[in-house]
Parts: C-alpha cells; structure tokens; sequence
C-alpha cells in the first residue's frame, strides 16, 4: 500500500553537463519542489559532469549506456529496471539525449516531463536538441525564443505542454550566449516549478484514491 504522506519519486535523466539537474536539486532544498524527491539520477553517459551533481547531493546514480547495449530493447530493459528498483514514479528529462521508443514512453503516460530549449512548437521534433536549437532560432531571425516543459509522448516533443517562457534575442547572439540566457531565464526557472506541479497533481491523485 502506498504511504499517502511519502513524496512523489523522481528520477531525473542526463546525459551532459547537469545544470538542469542543479536546478532542480536547488529548488528541493529551497522547497520550490516539496511534494517531489529526486531519488535517482540516470545517465546515459559514464562521463556525464551531472554525474558528479548527484553525488555532491548524495542523489543515487545509474549508467546505462546506449552504445554499451546491443539493442534499444536491451538499453530500456536496463533502465525500466532501475526504476522498479527505485519504485520511481515520475520521470524528468534534463538534457537526457538518447532516444526513448514509443513502447517506452507508452509505459509511463503522463509521467515523463521533459525540458526544451525553444518556444514549441518552433524549433523542436527531431534532430532539434541542444545548441542546435539556438542556432536554427537564430538562422531563422526570430525576435523571441524560449524553453518549454511538456509531457513526453511518441512524438517527439509533441506531448502536452505544462509550462512556457519566453526569451528575448539580442543583437550580436551566437547560440552559446543565446543557450545561456534561455537556460538562465526559462529553463532553470520553469522545470522546477513544473515539476512541483505536476508532483503535487500526482498527490493529490492519490489521496483522492
Ligand atoms: C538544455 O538546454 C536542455 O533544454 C537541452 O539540452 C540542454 C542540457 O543542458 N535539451 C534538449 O535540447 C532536448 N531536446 P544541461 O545538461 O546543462 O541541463
């Protein structure tokens, strides 16, 4: 049975530098996040910087590498297992770059969030991922970009959205300045509360339960 007072399990995927996972770890501690823990952090990289941020926060951490499985069916199957292990509940997405199937995220209907660099449904969908995304706002000439929290579902980046904000571009931005801002003024600033949101849905679920 659950226990209706215990926290919504999180388990946060990275793949690189973690400063998504950061902002995430800072708002449980300033209880921006309360009704949510991360309680496991996995990563699709053996090098992955965000590794080091979990320990620092004393978060568990589990690798499982694309290229180290024979098949995407093996490199799921490994990662549904750690989250049986780990009795996760919900699942964030913070700059995690392997491709999930659609037999995985069938399994886990809105309960896996995810954050993206741009304003969708500009600038997403595949091959948009990273300073890719920065740079095709700025190909384009847009005036305003953004980041965007959605629910993940087979299409990519085409789930339910939950939370927008937007950026204004300046003259003279090259992706990485232009990756910075949306991080700094969007993307660490909405995920967490995004996150509380829909971890304080998912409790109250199940007190109505
Ligand atoms: C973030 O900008 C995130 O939005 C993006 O990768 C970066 C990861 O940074 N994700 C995507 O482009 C997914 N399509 P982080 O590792 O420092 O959080």
């Amino acid at each position: 049975m659950t226990n209706t007072n215990e926290k919504i399990k999180i388990a946060v995927f990275v793949s690189g530098g973690g400063t998504n996972l950061q902002a995430l770890i800072d708002a449980q501690q300033s209880k921006i996040i309360e009704n949510g823990e991360i309680t496991l952090v996995v990563s699709s990289s053996p090098d992955a910087y965000a590794l080091q941020r979990a320990a620092n926060a004393g978060i568990k951490t589990v690798t499982v590498s694309r290229k180290q499985c024979a098949s995407q069916e093996e490199f799921e199957e490994g990662i549904k297992k750690a989250l049986c292990e780990n009795s996760i509940e919900l699942i964030v997405l913070a700059g995690f770059m392997s491709i999930l199937s659609e037999n995985f995220t069938a399994a886990y209907p809105k309960r896996i969030i995810n954050v993206h660099p741009s304003l969708i449904p500009s600038f997403c969908g595949k091959g948009f991922y990273g300073l890719r995304v920065h740079q095709a706002a700025l190909d384009y000439g847009v005036k305003v970009t953004g980041a965007t929290v959605h629910f993940v579902n087979e299409i990519p980046d085409g789930g339910e959205i939950i939370m927008q904000k937007a950026v204004s571009i300046e003259e003279g931005d090259t992706p990485e300045i232009l990756q910075k801002r949306v991080m700094e003024q969007a993307e660490w600033q909405i995920l967490p509360r995004a996150v509380e949101k829909v971890a304080a849905d998912m409790i109250k679920q199940r007190k109505g339960n």
